[in-house]
């Protein structure tokens, strides 16, 4: 895909639709689709509060401020802890500009992040590397790294791939169709990363428990997340450090 991007009005760099191959343009257009929906069909539900909530939880104790960077924001439904967004739908960004109006987000893709070297203390990616092969997940860590200071640290998701395999899943297509083992890290990493910290989410099958069981389960989770049967949830978060 083309690198290139404009900088708009705002300063803010933006990219025009044409300039994308057509894979990327599937997936901006089914964003660009959801958008008006997204925080209401996604996260507005008690399944969807509850994975917010245990998100946002390991966001605030990871992010290393200021300098935050929300990588594919979306509607920007984490940019209360970040200082600046991206996304690559033009209609998300659309959403989150008007949820946000003070912060900058950029109209861009996530491997062309229209910011100088060492500018973010913090880069965190939510519900995003699950839609990319191993290939761009590796060129969007490469971006990271860069935009990143030293010591700088990366937080995002991706899909147990054990637990996929356990419960017989198989993905089709690009969405959420990238499962990762947390081994795989190293490898995507290249050695310029350390991991410092990980948790599961979504052990259990939330989606089946009573809906007023579901809060006193969170405690639970927030526990085991932490131990072995992090690899068994849903999916991980994780936090890498930049080492060089
Ligand atoms: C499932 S949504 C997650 C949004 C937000 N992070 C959240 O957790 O609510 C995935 C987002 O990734 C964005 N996206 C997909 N491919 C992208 C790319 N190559 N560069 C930047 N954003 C991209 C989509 O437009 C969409 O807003």
């Amino acid at each position: 895909m083309s690198s290139e991007t404009s900088v708009g009005r705002s300063g803010q760099a933006d990219v025009a639709p044409e300039e994308l191959p057509a894979e990327e343009r599937e997936v901006v257009a089914y964003y660009d689709a959801l958008a008006p929906t997204y925080d209401a069909d996604r996260f507005s539900g008690s399944y969807g509060a509850y994975l917010d909530g245990l998100e946002r939880r390991a966001l605030r104790r990871w992010l290393q401020g200021p300098r935050v960077l929300d990588l594919a924001c979306g509607t920007g439904r984490f940019l209360d802890l970040a200082s600046e967004g991206l996304d690559l739908s033009g209609k998300m960004v659309e959403r989150a500009r008007t949820k946000w109006p003070d912060k900058r987000i950029h109209h861009a893709p996530a491997w062309s992040i229209p910011a100088d070297d060492g500018s973010y203390d913090t880069v965190f990616a939510l519900h995003f590397f699950m839609h990319l092969h191993l290939g761009a997940i590796r060129r969007v860590l490469d971006e990271c790294r860069r935009v990143l200071r030293r010591g700088g640290v990366m937080v995002f998701d991706f899909p147990n791939a054990l637990r996929r395999r356990l419960v017989g899943y198989k993905a089709s297509g690009w969405h959420a169709g990238t499962e990762l083992m947390a081994s795989d890290l190293r490898m995507l990493g290249g050695g310029h990363w350390r991991l410092v910290a990980s948790r599961g989410v979504a052990l259990a099958p939330i989606h089946r428990l009573p809906h007023a069981a579901r809060p006193a389960f969170m405690a639970a989770e927030v526990l085991l997340g932490r131990t072995l049967l992090k690899h068994l949830a849903s999916y991980q978060l994780v936090k890498l450090e930049k080492v060089d």
